[in-house]
């Protein structure tokens, strides 16, 4: 942690003491001071603060968790800390109330009576997660009713004005509406299947993979990958680079520095150890204040994907889930499909179907993809997952039948050690020695759902698994001449 940052903050909680003491907190800057509600978006635009401290007492009749949640989405990289004084926990009007601040991404949701400047340091210099507050927002997710009345944050999410409509062809999303569904473990094994199995590119070459954590603020796929962490190559780098030749949005930089910023992006991308044609780009661990810094606009990564696409066979990236997220939805708009990945919590299902509203208006559904992870079948293969013990109620078969939802893929839930095991040796599952019996059934699973993306020419004849027709590419390595036009690309859905 870097003691000599300044944190500038402006100050709106109505109460002229505190607004004018938080100055005396170690590396404080009080940058304003908000009289009123309707000031606040005025004085946000002028003093361009890291952090709004908020709270009710600030005067006003507008709503001000209406407000916020419309200016987290105008202010994106603002971090708003809401002094929301006591919480009554059978007031469900007001935790849902917080809950649709979490939902916006406002995590600094402050619960208590009392107020000192020690509270007030430590809230200021720890941020909260999203993991820490995600309760507020349990009953509005778990409650269709409520969800419906959410304006979602299209007109957000569509602030990016150059990013024209067009997709790129060898860019691949994993994505999904709930954190923790297994984005990661897919896309990094989905891109070690291409690297190791995929059949050689138009040049004769095997695939060049690159694999990207979008996320600003998160390290999953360096440790997946056992890549130790180099300040000097990560996505902040590559971010910071192309900061310097952006300007609102706009290219503005020259040939001589493009050429610079696009050498130090490539020089950015890591190899991994098990494989010299799978190229990693890691994500870093920024605070809010620190992207802020940055002005990262989403035209910062439609650039990164153009560069990256002509350098690479295929792109594979793992994002952010938050809808809201300044990166998400340039990287669903450019990605030729988009990977969603669900699994068998009933919640998890309702909470994708109603999200197709927001895909649908974003005109994201014609690329969209299911995939269900952790599946569970009702046989003995998954006695270690309880299937022994009660049935599974609510399994794929219900999913596709009752839900309507065509999954692509379905990669079975794996145990546990296992599951720690391949972090631990950092060597995803796919690259699994054949001889390893019990992991044969997911290894083929998630080579078919990487053939989706790039012809695989693995045999796996000692498995006994039901195949579909596209499977039959997975058994002959096909010609390589077959497939010149597209390089090593399946077409759609592999078919
Ligand atoms: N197929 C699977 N079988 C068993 N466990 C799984 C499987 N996929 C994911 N998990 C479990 O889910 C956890 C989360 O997976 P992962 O980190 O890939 O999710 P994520 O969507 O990338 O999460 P985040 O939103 O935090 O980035 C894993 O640590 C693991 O415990
Ligand atoms: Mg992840």
């Amino acid at each position: 942690m870097n003691n000599d940052r300044v944190y500038k903050i402006l100050m709106a909680t109505g109460i002229k003491e505190l607004d004018e003491s938080v100055s005396q907190i170690d590396n404080c800057e009080v940058v304003g001071i908000t009289e009123s509600r309707p000031d606040l978006y005025i004085d946000i635009g002028k003093y361009k603060p890291q952090i709004v401290l908020v709270s009710d007492l600030l005067k006003g009749d507008e709503s001000l968790t209406g407000m916020l949640q419309v200016l987290k989405r105008e202010f994106h990289y603002t971090r708003f800390i809401y002094l929301a004084g006591q919480l009554n926990p059978r007031d469900q009007e007001r935790i849902d109330e917080l809950g649709k601040l979490v939902l916006n991404g406002i995590y600094d949701i402050c619960i208590t009576k009392g107020l000192n400047l020690e509270l007030l340091d430590n809230l200021i210099k720890n941020p909260k997660t999203e993991n820490a507050v995600s309760y507020l927002a349990k009953n509005i997710l778990n409650n269709t009713e409520v969800v419906d009345n959410i304006d979602m944050p299209i007109s957000g999410l569509v602030q990016a004005k150059n990013i024209g409509q067009g997709t790129i062809d060898n860019v691949y999303v994993f994505t999904s509406v709930k954190p923790g569904t297994g984005k990661s473990f897919l896309s990094v094994n989905t891109a070690c299947a291409i690297a190791k199995y995929g059949i050689e590119n138009d040049k004769g070459e095997r695939p060049k993979v690159a694999l990207i954590e979008a996320d600003l603020q998160t390290l999953s796929i360096g440790t997946i990958l056992n890549i130790k962490e180099d300040k000097k190559k990560n996505m902040r780098v590559a971010m910071e680079a192309i900061s310097a030749i952006f300007d609102k949005g706009n290219l503005v930089g020259d040939d001589n520095s493009i050429f610079l910023v696009n050498k130090l992006i490539k020089d950015c991308m890591v190899t991994y150890q098990g494989l010299d044609n799978l190229f990693v780009l890691a994500g870093s661990t920024l605070t809010p204040e620190e992207i802020d810094s940055l002005k990262i606009t989403p035209e910062y990564y439609v650039y990164l994907l153009e560069l990256l696409k002509k350098e690479y066979d295929v792109v594979i990236i793992d994002t952010n889930s938050s809808m809201f997220h300044i990166t998400t939805y340039p990287l669903l708009q450019k990605a030729a499909k988009c990977f969603y990945i669900l699994n068998l919590d009933i919640n998890n299902v309702r909470n994708n179907l109603r999200y197709l509203g927001v895909l649908n208006k974003l005109n994201l559904t014609s690329k969209i993809n299911w995939i269900l992870n952790e599946n569970i079948e009702n046989n003995k293969s998954f006695k270690d997952q309880g299937t022994d013990m009660e049935e599974l109620y609510f399994t794929s078969d219900e999913l596709e039948k009752k839900y309507r939802m065509n999954v692509i893929a379905k990669i079975p839930a794996i145990s546990k050690t296992v599951f720690l095991n391949r972090i631990y040796s950092g060597t995803p599952l796919v690259l699994d020695d054949d001889a390893i019996s019990y992991t044969l059934t997911a290894k083929k699973a998630l080579l078919d759902l990487a053939n989706i993306i790039w012809i695989i020419k693995k045999e796996m004849s000692t498995v006994s698994v039901k195949r579909k027709n596209w499977l039959l590419g997975l058994l002959k390595p096909k010609k390589k001449e077959k497939f010149k036009s597209t390089k090593g690309r399946s077409n759609k859905n592999g078919e």
